[in-house]
């Protein structure tokens, strides 16, 4: 797999995806989000990628937004384009049927906060900023940041952060419910790989479905309980819900082999 702009690497079935324009601080060019696309593809289709990881390149920065320089001279149709094409590609990852962990590396700002808010959790490091300052630069927030900012930290706290531009730290975010868990910069990728290795030991499956019931309950066109249901009788069918109810019964770990 190779991309202009990301670097990606397999480790125990999980793939690392690194945002790799270091030098503008990972900001999010129209070829990151054409390769995020595109690397997204590949993870709803390649089985043997059972989780994903996405970070930045460099010790300062998860992604600093978008890339200011393509917003100069755009008209207003270019600019909701922008903002739907940037949203549909956050949504499919969003939607990822494998789970997919945002390991904060420093800035997540703008596009970077709606990229990591996006992914299933998000892990920082204790040098992390997390912020919604496009109001800075006239303009607001675009690639979703409006409803899972809210969604994530309540109407109030995500009201002043988008109006303020305002940055907080690792540990306010943590306090803020935005983020899981703060750890050194150097344990980013332990501290998600402990987590990951967890869910790849369970039924495929049942970790697809629980991730769109727990989807579901922002999705306006249905009902979050008839979605948990459905899918809740989706797992009966499969052959790992018998051998996981078996190994139960019989006090002993369950194998499941993803059908
Ligand atoms: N888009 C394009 N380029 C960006 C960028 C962005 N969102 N964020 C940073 N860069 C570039 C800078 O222009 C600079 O490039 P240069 O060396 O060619 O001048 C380089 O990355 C390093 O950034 P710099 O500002 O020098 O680093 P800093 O440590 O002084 O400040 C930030 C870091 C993150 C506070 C600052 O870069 C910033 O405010 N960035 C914009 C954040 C933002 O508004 N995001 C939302 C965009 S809609």
């Amino acid at each position: 797999m190779s991309f202009q702009t990301l670097f990606t690497k397999m480790e125990d079935h999980t793939l690392i995806i690194t945002i790799n324009r270091p030098d503008v601080l990972n900001a999010l060019n129209k070829q990151v989000i054409s390769d995020l696309d595109a690397v997204m593809d590949r993870v709803y289709k390649f089985p043997e990628i059972k989780s994903v990881v996405i970070t930045g390149a460099g010790l300062k920065s998860f992604v600093a937004g978008a890339d200011i320089k393509e917003f100069e001279s755009l008209t207003k149709e270019e600019a909701v384009a922008v903002a739907k094409r940037g949203q549909a590609v956050f949504s499919k990852i969003e939607h990822s049927p494998k789970p997919i962990v945002a390991c904060v590396n420093g800035f997540a700002l703008g596009g970077g906060c709606e990229l990591a808010m996006s992914c299933h959790f998000i892990i920082a490091s204790e040098s992390a900023t997390f912020g919604q300052p496009e109001v800075n630069l006239g303009i607001m927030v675009g690639y979703g940041g409006s409803q899972r900012l809210t969604q994530r930290v309540g109407k109030g706290r995500a009201m002043e952060l988008i109006i303020t531009g305002k940055t907080i730290n690792a540990t306010q975010a943590m306090n803020y419910g935005l983020v899981n868990y703060v750890v050194p910069q150097t344990e980013l990728l332990d501290k998600a790989f402990s987590i990951l290795s967890v869910c790849h030991e369970k039924a495929p499956l049942a970790v697809a479905n629980s991730i769109r019931a727990v989807n579901s309950v922002w999705d306006d066109t249905l009902s979050g309980y008839e979605t948990e249901a459905a899918l809740f009788g989706e797992c009966f069918v499969t052959e790992d819900s018998k051998e996981g109810i078996a190994a139960f019964k019989e006090k002993r770990k369950p194998h499941f082999k993803g059908h």
